[in-house]
């Protein structure tokens, strides 16, 4: 049985580092990331998630300095292999692990993960050198990213024939994006076993409550939510009447316990401890029927 079916949430690393989307180093820096690092683990958090493209590589440098500063403490890692157009190689894929088990200060990560399918290059043939990376024990597990249905289930068939299992799926997943649900995707996951990591739980922050129409995040982040912001304000006052009437959780927690609901695994990004400490308080309890019932309607015209 796969180690993620012990898991309730994970912590996202996309933002550790520099690169356009977050502004690493304006607000957050290194001393924040241990800090996040080290609240997640004693909030109960035990899988990180990363990739070889966050911050050019400096995410899993982050991830692999602040292991070592608690080598006493069981921590899944999951990274990502970024299948480029000029990655012409399937073997690049071997090379390409373990400079990340480099960056990582690893023998093997728990996780590698296919992060976008990448045509015309066939799935089934870089399907190939991820099985190896388990025969060779680079990896212990293996999944893919940001496929479709169809794209997951022939990559788990390409795997099958090399006697390797597909763990996991990692899909952009949250109340203001529930594509994944309405396309069949996230039930095609609990028909076949496999994982569904659901990523940008918190729509990049557009869940938090901070942000507004008048108050837009910085840098392309509001792109990606380009006139949603008026309508997500509903949803957070839901969100917030719906913690307020269970004792005090907040609105990213009901956010996340929301995705805990629908069977994701959750791996909400955080730059500071008080966002860590935060989110994994979605962990341990879970909305009831009624109330999951209520956002599924707040949240219906979110289809994307
Ligand atoms: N496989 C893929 O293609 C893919 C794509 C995207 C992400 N991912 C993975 O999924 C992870 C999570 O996704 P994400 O980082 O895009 O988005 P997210 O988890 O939905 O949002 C994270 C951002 O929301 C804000 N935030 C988080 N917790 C908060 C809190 N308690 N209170 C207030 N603000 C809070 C922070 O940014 P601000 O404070 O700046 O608002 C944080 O960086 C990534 O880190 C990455 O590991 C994978």
């Amino acid at each position: 049985m796969s180690f993620l079916s012990q898991l309730e949430m994970g912590l996202g690393t996309w933002a550790w580092g520099k690169g356009v989307v977050w502004g690493f180093g304006k607000g957050y820096g290194d001393k924040d990331l241990r800090e996040t690092f080290n609240a997640s683990l004693e909030a109960g958090i035990r899988l990180i998630d990363t990739a070889e493209v966050y911050g050019d590589g400096e995410s899993e440098v982050f991830v692999g300095r602040f292991l070592k500063e608690r080598p006493e403490e069981k921590v899944y890692v999951a990274t990502k292999f970024a299948p480029f157009p000029y990655r012409f190689r399937a073997s690049v894929l071997l090379k390409a692990l373990q400079s990340s088990l480099k960056r990582l200060g690893l023998p093997c990560v728990d996780l590698y993960q296919m992060h976008w399918p990448s045509p015309p290059r066939s799935i089934k043939a870089w399907m190939e050198p991820l099985a190896q990376a388990v025969k060779e024990g680079l990896a212990k597990e293996v999944g893919v990213s940001n496929f479709s249905r169809g794209q997951m289930l022939r990559a788990q068939e390409a795997l099958a024939s090399h006697g390797v299992a597909l763990s996991s799926t990692q899909m952009q997943y949250s109340l203001v994006r529930r594509g994944n649900e309405f396309n069949g995707l996230l039930d095609e996951c609990k028909k076949t076993g496999v994982r569904f990591i659901a990523y940008s739980p918190l729509g990049m922050g557009m869940l938090s409550g901070k942000y507004s129409p008048q108050n837009p995040p910085s840098g392309p982040r509001r792109l990606f939510y380009w006139g949603q912001l008026g309508r997500i304000q509903a949803l957070v006052a839901k969100l917030r009447e719906m913690g307020e009437a269970r004792g005090g959780k907040t609105v990213n927690q009901v956010a996340l316990n929301w995705v805990l609901c629908k069977g994701g695994l959750p791996i909400p990004g955080a730059k500071n401890a008080v966002q860590a400490r935060e989110n994994a308080g979605a962990m341990g309890w879970r909305l009831n029927e009624a109330e999951v019932a209520e956002l599924d309607g707040a949240s219906r015209h979110f289809r994307g």
